[in-house]
């Protein structure tokens, strides 16, 4: 039984999640909650303490040594720390990007996390965005959906946010980065990348970031 209102925002790198689920969240009066946040937030401080990301039993411990924290204010103005300290930033740099599937795959560190994101949708009420929220995490969510586009253009839109940022990569390499990371996420042995089977799938190659939200929030009146 569908008891929750919560709603599950799943989908590959770059398909707009997270813009998305936080309009979803305001128009809503919804929590907004970026689970991928946690995946990076990991994979930082295995960085910063030259972790060997082969070492899967090293990494899971860390994961659950980590003290990560989530807030989402009023504006959604979502913020993360890591042991105390506000990471929010940190965890966009393409160093991470890089290495956080490899993180994202070990199914202890995934054990971890889910535990936490599980914790906090108990109160419903919440709009969460990840890979396996609608599969794994919030398997009664009342409403699903699975947001994609075309790599070319879902490189295309995380190339911007990085030159916003002030990273200078060329398009090819995200291309290269973004088909690589899918990858790893559809193809890992537990929880991969996948539509739930009763999640509405958005292709929103072509679409405003206005057009989708409409969609989404059009499903969820007609669910109501
Ligand atoms: O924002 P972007 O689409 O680049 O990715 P993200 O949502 O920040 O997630 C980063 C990575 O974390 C993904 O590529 C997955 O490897 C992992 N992830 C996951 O495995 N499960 C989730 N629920 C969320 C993210």
């Amino acid at each position: 039984m569908k008891v929750k209102n919560n709603v599950a925002i799943d989908g590959p790198a770059g398909a707009g999640k997270s813009t998305i689920a936080k309009l979803i969240a305001k128009k809503l009066g919804f929590i907004y909650i970026d689970t991928g946040s946690m995946y990076r937030a990991v994979t930082l401080k295995a960085l910063q303490k030259n972790y060997d990301f082969d070492d899967h039993g090293a990494l899971a411990r860390l994961s659950s040594e980590v003290k990560i924290e989530l807030f989402s204010g009023a504006q959604n103005d979502f913020r993360i720390f890591l042991d105390g300290e506000d990471v929010t930033e940190h965890i966009r740099q393409p160093e991470v990007s890089r290495h956080v599937s490899l993180v994202a795959k070990i199914p202890q560190v995934r054990k971890n996390m889910v535990r936490q994101q599980q914790i906090m949708a108990q109160t419903g009420g919440v709009v969460m965005d990840g890979r396996d929220i609608g599969t794994r995490v919030m398997p009664d969510a009342k409403y699903k959906f699975f947001l994609t586009a075309s790599t070319e253009e879902r490189a295309k839109r995380r190339h911007l946010e990085l030159l916003q940022q002030g990273y200078e990569i060329s398009l090819d390499t995200i291309i290269a980065e973004i088909a690589e990371r899918d990858n790893i996420d559809q193809n890992r042995a537990v929880d991969p990348l996948v539509p739930a089977e009763d999640a509405v799938i958005i292709d929103s190659t072509g679409l405003t970031i206005n057009q989708v939200v409409e969609l989404i929030v059009k499903h969820i009146d007609e669910c109501k």
